[in-house]
């Protein structure tokens, strides 16, 4: 926004090379600027790292008196008191925000009856002054690359709930390594012209750069007006210059004259038509014809990572469909090998139930072999007793005759021959080895 003149009452109300802040912890070292809102110095830390210093300085409601910033009259000092709380409200709010592409602050604190915040110094040049040098010109593909890296930026901090709300060349610095990073956040300054009348009176717009909502109290501003002043600053590195205010554009339009607005796009052959386009797109007057995100516009734009995008995509299908096929493969293979393994085991069980059949039919046979072979030895022991009975029987009848003969007691023969007849039955009974034992 409009820093206001520096006026010289701002400079003479500078911090002198020297002072300590913060109990020594940081030394001035040079006066910077002078906004409307604050004043910007370039001092030393405690580990001697050079740092940004920005003070809450509202000039047109306070002076300094022995280093104490105060309000310059009483009806001033509520209004003074309130913008020095957004300050360091805002300052803590955004020393939250932690991106490579957005200036880094690492300390907020009050000291002088002021507050104060204490920035990472970007050593480069800010981009207006890059731009305005005739001996620097940026190639396009810097020039993309700087847009591409302000909108990584500017995605970071829509999504994180913040409007920048002063994006212009001059508050985007330029690092060593060409890398943009974005300072100035416009919102403190916004708040604190809500907070007092004397600072409402201020400009909070930057002309060309501002969308025409910014002009209008109480109206809404959104990601869309920082995509606007986003293309009026990069409409400003291809045509060194800031577009036509957005006032006078809508006073144009209502009045049904044509829009002075003219479109980059099909004048810059060295840029890409969607590169053209997209500017021309952010700069659109109405913010529902806009660009809405820094999202939409990186995807518009970044061909290449477009390209590399699907080509990364393309190869992730491939590995895919490798993979597929590879575990396809792998799985039919188990499977094969299973089914051969089965296919084994079955055969070995066959194997063995055949061993164990004829196992126990070679014990039948032999039990059978075993039996008969009994049976038959059975048969000729009972075969011998018949023949020792009848041998007996012959006898006994031979010796009944010849004891009729020869008067021999009967009584005592017959009780010798019951000891000897039954002794074959009772030894076979005895060996255990009958025939129906086995059957
Ligand atoms: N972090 C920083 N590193 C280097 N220079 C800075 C830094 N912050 C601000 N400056 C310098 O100080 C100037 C004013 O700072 P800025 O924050 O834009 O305040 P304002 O525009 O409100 O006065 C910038 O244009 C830039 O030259
Ligand atoms: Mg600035």
């Amino acid at each position: 926004m409009d820093a206001g003149p520096q006026t010289n009452d701002s400079f003479a109300d500078a911090l002198k090379p020297g002072t300590e802040l913060l109990h020594g912890q940081f030394r001035i070292e040079k006066f910077l600027n002078a906004g409307g809102f604050g004043m910007t110095y370039l001092a030393r830390d405690s580990l001697d790292r050079i740092v940004v210093i920005k003070e809450c300085f509202p000039s047109s409601m306070c002076c300094r008196s022995k280093g104490n910033v105060m309000a310059r009259s009483r009806q001033h000092q509520a209004e003074f008191d309130a913008v020095v709380k957004h300050f360091g409200a805002e300052a803590r709010r955004l020393s939250k925000l932690q991106h490579p592409h957005i200036v880094g602050i690492h300390q907020v604190f009050e000291d002088n009856m002021t507050a104060y915040m204490a920035l990472d110094f970007v050593r480069g040049r800010d981009l207006l002054d890059t731009i305005e040098d005739p001996k620097m010109k940026l190639h396009p593909r810097d020039v993309k690359d700087i847009l591409l890296r302000c909108l990584e930026a500017v995605h970071y901090i829509h999504t994180n709930d913040v409007l920048h709300r002063d994006i212009s060349p001059d508050n985007i610095l330029i690092d060593g390594k060409g890398n943009p990073v974005l300072i100035d956040f416009g919102a403190a300054k916004e708040e604190a012209t809500r907070a007092s009348r004397a600072l409402s009176a201020l400009h909070v717009v930057k002309d060309g750069y501002s969308p025409h909502e910014f002009y209008i109290a109480g109206s809404t501003q959104d990601a869309s007006s920082d995509i606007y002043s986003l293309g009026a600053t990069f409409y400003h590195v291809l045509t060194g210059e800031a577009p036509p205010d957005s006032q006078a554009r809508v006073s144009a339009i209502a009045a049904d004259r044509p829009d002075p607005y003219r479109p980059v796009s099909g004048k810059f052959p060295q840029f890409e038509d969607a590169f053209l386009h997209a500017i021309d797109k952010a700069l659109s007057v109405f913010p529902p014809d806009r660009l809405q995100t820094a999202r939409e516009w990186i995807e518009l734009v970044d061909t290449e990572r477009r390209r590399s995008a699907a080509l990364a995509q393309a190869e992730l299908d491939r590995q895919i469909e490798l993979s597929i096929s590879r575990l396809v493969k792998e799985t039919n293979q188990a499977v094969e090998a299973d089914i051969k393994m089965q296919q084994v085991k079955q055969a070995a069980e066959r194997k063995e139930a055949q061993r164990l059949q004829k196992l126990v039919q070679e014990q039948q046979r032999q039990r059978k072999k075993t039996l008969d072979e009994l049976a038959m030895l059975d048969d000729f022991e009972f075969q011998e007793e018949q023949q020792r009975a009848r041998e007996l029987s012959a006898n006994r009848s031979a010796n009944q005759a010849h004891d009729q003969m020869n008067g021999t007691d009967r009584k005592k023969k017959r009780t010798l021959l019951s000891r000897v007849l039954p002794f074959g039955i009772l030894r076979g009974t005895l060996k255990g080895n009958r025939r129906s034992d086995y059957l």
